[in-house]
């Protein structure tokens, strides 16, 4: 094994670099504080055993036609994997694996976080503290909407999706949720599974935890969100191109819904001047794991997972198609 070595696409902590060397394994990082362009990373993934990528590269057919056949395994710092071509990687046989399960307490923190910023215009009230704006006490200045008991709709009932929902009880809130397959943690906690159109009628609060496919892309378009309350708060920490930006944009705008909070976007990194320039609207720029020690367990599976297949052995957390 000493003569194989691993490719990073981009930065990671120390944890998953020293179970690496500590392995034996050769290690390339990308010098540059930025993604790969797709011709630099088509250059540098044939020449490794093993790349240990993020959800920012886009890991596409000609990719990973350039890692084969050498590269055996693209190990993804992340639960989503929506940017690596699965058909492709099984037909070359090279090995995929996400990061779940480390994450998920770090992701549904930060959705409560959106949750309860977008519900309290945290925002907009902190931007006005910070233009030295603040004109003193007002009782009718930055009103928001209770969180304590309104009904929370989760939209995709796995790992995150259910951790929300479990943190939603602090809250005294009624929990309904929409998943392809009942839920039995969250049928215990008193939570109802319901039909999407069910959930977008009746929730005060609606958060997406849904994988980005086929099947879940724009799924919160025009019609859906024409179906939320005018009261509505959507949160939404799951992928972009879950929602139909653009609708949302004008329902946020027209305040046909009250507001949203959002951690990813269609386009990323590109964030649509319109959302800017809203008020109801609480912008993240996609931290959902963003704590050290979920990051940095994250980047230790990643390693984990590329020692295991390069050392022959099954890989921890295999990603199959959906
Ligand atoms: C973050 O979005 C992830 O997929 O881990």
């Amino acid at each position: 094994m000493a003569s194989q070595s691993v490719f990073i696409t981009r930065s990671i902590p120390d944890s998953g670099i020293a179970a690496l060397t500590q392995a034996g394994l050769g290690v390339k990082m990308n010098p540059f504080a930025r993604s790969l362009r797709h011709e630099e990373l088509c250059d540098e993934v044939g020449k490794y055993d093993a790349v240990i990528c993020q959800l920012s590269d886009p890991i596409d057919e000609s990719v990973l036609k350039a890692a084969a056949p050498r590269c055996r395994i693209f190990a993804t710092c992340a639960v989503g994997f929506d940017n690596i071509d699965l058909k492709t990687a099984a037909e070359l046989g090279i090995t995929i694996t996400n990061t779940p399960d480390v994450l998920t307490d770090a992701t549904a923190d930060l959705a409560w976080a959106l949750l309860m910023a977008a519900a309290r215009r945290l925002g907009e009230a902190e931007r006005v503290v910070r233009a030295e704006a603040w004109q003193g006490w007002g009782m009718l200045d930055f009103l928001g909407a209770d969180v304590w008991g309104a009904t929370l709709g989760i939209v995709g009932a796995g790992r995150i999706g259910a951790a929300v929902a479990r943190r939603a009880q602090g809250f005294s809130m009624p929990v309904l949720y929409y998943n392809d397959a009942p839920n039995p943690e969250l049928d215990a906690m008193g939570a109802r599974r319901v039909d999407l159109l069910d959930l977008l009628k009746s929730s005060d609060f609606i958060s997406l935890h849904v994988h980005l496919t086929d099947e879940t892309r724009q799924m919160i378009d025009e019609k859906a969100i024409r179906l939320m309350k005018r009261t509505a708060i959507l949160i939404n920490t799951a992928r972009g191109a879950v929602i139909d930006q653009a609708a949302l944009i004008e329902a946020l705008q027209e305040g046909r819904i009250a507001a949203a909070g959002l951690d990813v976007y269609q386009s990323e990194p590109h964030v649509p001047k319109e959302l800017i320039d809203l008020e109801n609207v609480v912008l993240l720029p996609h931290i959902g794991s963003a704590t050290v020690s979920t990051r940095s367990r994250m980047a230790r599976i990643a390693a984990d997972n590329v020692i295991a297949v390069l050392n022959g052995e099954p890989p921890r957390t295999p990603v199959t198609a959906l």
